[in-house]
């Protein structure tokens, strides 16, 4: 009965994790890593249905309430108790808290007040949440391929499979308050009613434009994309469903998309020193050369005075271009070169970032008037895991929606100043 058990539970990885893999950031080979003691093949088996083992040699390191914690957010082994006890018996004895990647916390003049909520369906990488017209917050789960819904007055949380394939890496709102999402794993974009559950879906007019990443709508209502792997930038026109695209250099692995106030539209590039400029009538595209070797962008955000703002993925740093005076300046990030800043919005005046490269995932705090830094680890429940990728700046201009991919967590996050006494 219980080999049956545990039949089923990985046969319910190997359905999760086959799609998965294919999506994984770290490709899908499997390393044989981990240390020799009873639980290491189950560990083997069931941890790597969606990510390589690797994750648990470069993760914090728990107690084994912790990994319990951490693990329920990814596979319910509770129906085979025999297996769920050596699993999280061999993680607790071989990988207890140790401080790897350790982050460099900035204590400072502001609190973080935090509201979280749980998603609902495990490992699914639960990301990229957005507050909708009416005050609900979107995220998807790229991993499980399903959207979600939270309505943060009464705490309810809602999710809807998505079509076969899409592994959808963001969500976002229209105008009207229409929710729209990317297809990245199946090269389309989606418009999703929550009033049926279904979903109208356009696919890429090129074969080659394979995966949709990250979008945005502009003013009036044109919505601009990322196609990171295809090298491309897209503009989808709701009125026509007409799609255009074009062609960046190669590799420069367009990322994070935002606009400046009078709507021109500026891309990150994840693979290359670089930013874009894009003419939004015709589509031409300006590049923007970043100094350091070995600089990418994951995302950028842009201040109410037009400068740009970005992170300097590769290098560990925060960087400030203005358009205007083609001034551009960086700072070091608090943890150094590898603390791979991520996720950025500009709220407010100040920047607010993560750096994902070490553990605890960061928040970070910027405030360029006095150029001074400030941060907070990212708490998970009980627990510090995940990353955030990408987040959005609430309606009111005075909260931010951040997510951990690893542990499904939703939050929003308000700051404000430490009291004075
Ligand atoms: C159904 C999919 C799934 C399975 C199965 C799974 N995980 Fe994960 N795991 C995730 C996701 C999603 C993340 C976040 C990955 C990301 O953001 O790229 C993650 C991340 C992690 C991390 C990194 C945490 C951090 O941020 O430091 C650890 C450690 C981890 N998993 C351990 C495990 C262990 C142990 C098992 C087996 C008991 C397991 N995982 C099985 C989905 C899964």
């Amino acid at each position: 009965m219980k080999k049956a058990s545990f039949l089923c539970a990985t046969s319910l990885i190997a359905m999760l994790g086959a799609p998965a893999l294919a999506q994984s950031p770290s490709g899908n080979v499997q390393r044989a890593g981990l240390p020799d003691g009873p639980g290491k093949d189950l560990v083997q088996g069931i941890c790597s249905g969606c990510h390589q083992v690797r994750e648990i040699e470069r993760s914090l390191g728990y107690t084994r309430e912790g990994w319990n914690e951490l693990t329920s957010s990814m596979v319910d082994m509770t129906a085979a108790p025999d297996q769920h006890k050596e699993v999280l018996d061999y993680l607790a004895q071989h990988f207890p808290p140790a401080a790897k990647r350790p982050a460099k916390i900035i204590p400072g003049p502001y609190q973080i007040d935090t509201k979280a909520w749980k998603t609902i369906k495990l490992g699914q990488r639960a990301r990229d949440p957005v507050e909708g017209l009416d005050g609900m917050i979107w995220y998807v789960g790229q991993w499980g391929n399903v959207i979600g819904r939270i309505d943060p007055r009464t705490d309810k949380v809602q999710e809807w499979d998505l079509p076969q394939g899409t592994f959808p890496h963001s969500v976002i709102i229209d105008k009207a308050g229409g929710v729209w999402f990317l297809g990245n794993g199946n090269g389309t974009i989606g418009r999703f009613d929550p009033a049926t559950g279904k979903s109208t879906v356009f696919k890429m007019p090129l074969p080659e434009a394979k995966d949709p990443h990250t979008g945005e709508f502009d003013k009036d209502g044109l919505f601009w994309f990322s196609l990171q792997q295809s090298d491309m930038i897209g503009r989808f026109d709701p009125a026509t469903n007409d799609v255009k695209l074009v062609k960046t250099k190669k590799n420069a692995k367009p990322y994070g998309i935002k606009f400046t106030s009078d709507g021109t539209p500026w891309v990150a590039c994840n693979g290359a020193p670089c930013l874009y400029k894009i003419d939004r009538k015709t589509m031409e595209l300006t590049e923007i050369k970043l100094p350091l070797p070995g600089t990418t962008v994951r995302r950028l955000d842009i201040a109410e005075d037009g400068r740009v703002w970005y992170v300097n993925s590769g290098k560990g740093r925060l960087g400030v271009f203005d358009p205007e005076t083609g001034k551009l300046t960086e700072w070091d990030s608090p943890s150094g070169p590898d603390s791979h800043p991520y996720g950025i919005n500009v709220m407010e005046g100040v920047i607010w970032y993560n750096e994902s490269g070490v553990r605890p995932d960061v928040l970070v705090r910027f405030d360029p008037k006095t150029e001074t830094f400030q941060s907070f680890p990212i708490a998970s429940g009980n627990i510090y895991a995940g990353i955030h990728r990408n987040g959005h700046v609430t309606r009111d201009g005075q909260s931010l929606l951040i997510h951990q991919s690893a542990t499904n967590y939703i939050m929003k996050v308000t700051p404000k100043p430490v009291a004075v006494r």
